[in-house]
């Protein structure tokens, strides 16, 4: 047994990482500088897209994506069932009124025939947020035939997908969205400390994202609305906030970028072992069509068909062998806050389900192969027991 708890997740931090991050402490710029200019063009060229806005979180990200798109009172925006409160919180903001749309049992991202469904039955939204849960891409090209048939505009909340491919295109090329969104948290797939950004082909969504992150303020003379040419003059022309990344985490994000090839191959040969060790378990896996992504976390559920075991005991016995599990998510639809909606008298037949038997196993890079066998060997004796 292992005297510290294996964590779900955790961050990989390398000696050039810190050099990296040192060195920007020594220099001109703490906060937002070159090095957010030169993070911002890392991901512009690796994802194929051609603006990139990085914020302090994917928070942040989602909702600067919203006001950009011009969410605003009395209009209605939908997400999944089955995401971080974030999805949703982006949106609530902006005071406008949230829809969920339950999920599918093959790959836990948003239902596609639930989605079509509801646009047939109601009124479009003004956005639909697709959540690509484990990194796993949501299906992009069918949303965006959608969205022209039913006039409504995407944002991807892609937080737990970079570095994940759809129809030979990196998420976050936006070819198929009007913004995707990625989050540099330590559990996800590379980090920058806390941090975000936002992503997009369209330039006036750019520029209003750039003012949105720095209080509304613009210093672009083009723009002025009185002229002044003055060096120090900058107007602020809308309401704003601070969600500006420093220079330091952004040094963060962008050696943590170049490792990024590394990451992934580690995350699928950890993924491919559980694949290998767990299937003769009475458990439920997800039925991924391609391998290309980003493997952000590893669910599986427990087959209820198969097993009176339950997942609530499973978790609470792998924390007693120091073993950290997690579930994603605690459905929002069963938050307190979201009440205000009647939620729980609409049927998420899918998303309850997954919610009462899923479970995501530790995966993240350097889990080493000793502690994930010991993780397998655990979780068989649970079955055994
Ligand atoms: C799906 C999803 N969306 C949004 C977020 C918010 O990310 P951040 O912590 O960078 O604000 C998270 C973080 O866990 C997430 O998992």
């Amino acid at each position: 047994m292992y005297k510290k708890k294996i964590p779900y997740s955790r961050q990989s931090i390398s000696k050039l990482d810190i050099k990296e991050v040192v060195k920007t402490l020594k220099s001109d710029f703490l906060t937002s500088g070159p090095q957010v200019l030169k993070f911002e063009k890392e991901i512009q060229k690796y994802l194929k897209v051609k603006y990139a806005v990085c914020v302090n979180s994917a928070t942040s990200a989602l909702h600067i994506s919203c006001m950009a798109l011009g969410l605003r009172k009395k209009d209605e925006f939908w997400t999944s069932t089955n995401s971080f409160v974030a999805s949703a919180n982006c949106g609530e903001f902006c005071g406008a009124k949230l829809d969920l749309v339950d999920i599918n049992l093959d790959d836990f991202n948003i239902s596609l025939e639930q989605l079509e469904k509801k646009l047939i039955n109601k009124k479009s939204p003004k956005i639909v947020i697709p959540v690509h849960l484990a990194g796993y891409p949501s299906d992009l090209k069918k949303i965006s035939y959608l969205s022209k048939k039913h006039n409504f505009k995407i944002i991807e909340d892609a937080s737990h997908a970079f570095g994940s491919e759809y129809m030979k295109s990196k998420i976050g090329s936006c070819k198929y969205s009007d913004i995707a969104v990625f989050s540099f948290h330590p559990v996800k797939i590379f980090t920058s400390g806390e941090g975000g950004v936002l992503v997009t082909n369209n330039k006036n969504y750019y520029e209003k994202a750039l003012m949105l992150r720095n209080h509304g303020i613009t210093r672009d003379k083009k723009r002025y609305y009185y002229k002044k040419n003055n060096s120090i003059y900058y107007e602020q022309q809308i309401l704003g906030y601070n969600y500006r990344l420093s220079d330091l985490h952004a040094a963060l994000g962008s050696s943590q970028l170049k490792k990024i090839h590394i990451f992934e191959k580690l995350r699928f040969k950890i993924k491919k072992r559980y694949d290998q060790k767990l299937n003769k378990l009475p458990l439920l896996f997800p039925k991924y069509k391609n391998t290309n992504f980003s493997n952000h976390l590893y669910i599986v559920l427990i087959d209820p068909t198969k097993t009176k075991k339950k997942r609530d005991s499973l978790i609470e016995f792998l924390n007693k062998k120091m073993i950290t599990t997690s579930v994603h998510y605690i459905p929002i639809h069963k938050q307190p806050y979201y009440k205000k909606y009647n939620f729980l008298s609409k049927n998420f037949r899918n998303s309850n389900f997954y919610y009462n038997n899923a479970i995501s196993l530790p995966i993240f890079p350097y889990l080493t192969t000793e502690k994930q066998n010991y993780i397998i060997k655990c979780i068989e004796k649970f079955f055994q027991k």
